[in-house]
Parts: structure tokens; sequence; C-alpha cells
């Protein structure tokens, strides 16, 4: 019985490897519907990591963990400034992985959005692994006439969604 326990314990650990052998974290800004927030929940578990916002984090101290992921709503095609600010004070580095997230209103417009972060944490040396986007309700300008926009979003599917792309970035480490 005592063995048998040891045994299980021992499997389940190993299930967990790629996770404890992966120090990671997640800086995000989320505040018009705290969407983003939703999708970062989700990742956050699956990697075992703390989330931060932009203004409680030393860029310097980033440097610590081998995965950053940086996250935000979609403001005027972009990641929210706080990150994209946070971004532009990192230091350089080498042999560190980040990967990004967002919410945002069109859902098909994912790697545009993301092309000023991605490239300002590449000039830094980031490589980027991988990326998630995915429809968040919108209330904004006009839009809140209409009730909004991606009302529901991020939705069931998306959750699901989110924690495969998470558990694909430890299988892909
Ligand atoms: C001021 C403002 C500007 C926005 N600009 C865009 C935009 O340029 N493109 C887009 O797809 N969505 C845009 N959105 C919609 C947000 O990206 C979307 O609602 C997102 O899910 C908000 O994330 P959050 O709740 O995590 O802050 C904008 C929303 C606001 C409030």
């Amino acid at each position: 019985m005592t063995q048998l326990k040891y045994d299980n314990l021992l499997f389940q650990l190993d299930e967990r490897k790629d996770v404890l052998a992966v120090k990671s974290v997640l800086v995000l800004f989320s505040y018009h519907h705290k969407n983003t927030e939703k999708i970062a929940n989700i990742i956050s578990k699956v990697l075992n990591a703390q989330i931060v916002t932009p203004n409680q984090v030393n860029p310097e101290d980033l440097q610590e963990y081998s995965l950053v992921g940086f996250g935000s709503g979609i403001y005027s095609g972009k990641h929210h400034k706080s990150v994209l600010d946070l971004a532009d004070r990192l230091p350089q580095v080498v042999d560190k992985r980040a990967f990004l997230f967002s919410t945002c209103t069109l859902g098909h417009e994912v790697a545009k959005n993301h092309t000023t972060l991605r490239e300002i944490l590449q000039s830094k040396g980031y490589t980027i692994v991988d990326e998630f986007g995915c429809p968040g309700f919108n209330t904004n300008s006009f839009t809140r006439f209409l009730g909004g926009v991606n009302k529901g979003r991020p939705n069931a599917k998306d959750f699901q969604d989110a924690e495969k792309f998470a558990q694909n970035l430890l299988q892909n480490l």
C-alpha cells in the first residue's frame, strides 16, 4: 500500500516535471472588462506561474524567469501602453523565452495586433515561442450603444483554447 502511494506520487511528480523545470511569470494589464485576466488565470494555472502587473515588476527581475508571458487587451491596435513601456525598459537578455497573449475586438487580427510588442521583445533578445489571442467583450465608444460587441467572450471555447495553448507551451520547451 505504502509502495503504491509512493509510486503514485513519483508518477504525479513525473507528470509535473515539465512545470517544475520552467520558472515562468505572466505580466498582465487587463482593465476594460478584465477579459484578458480571465485568459491569464487559465494560462497561469497550467504553468504554475504568478501574475504581476507591469507596475509591480522591476524590469531587471524578469531575468530570473526562463519563460515570461506578456498580455493585455488591444488598444489602438497594440498591447496596452503599460506593457509596451515595460518591454521598452527591459534589459538585453540571452536565452530567454516569451509568449504573447491578448483579447481584442477582431479576433483575426491577433498577429498584427501583437507586432509592436513582439518587435520590442525581439529587439531585447527574447525568443517569442508562441502567441494567443481571442475576442473580448468591448463596450468602447459607439459600441456601447449597441450593447457592446463580442458579448460573452472570452467564452468556454476560448478558455479551452487558452488551456491547450499553455499545455502546448510546456510540451515544446
Ligand atoms: C480605449 C479602447 C481601445 C480599443 N482599441 C481596440 C483596437 O484597436 N482593436 C481591437 O481589436 N480592440 C480594441 N479594443 C477592445 C479591447 O481590446 C477588448 O475589449 C479587450 O478584450 C479588452 O481587454 P481587457 O478587458 O483585458 O482590458 C479597445 C477597447 C478600448 C476600451
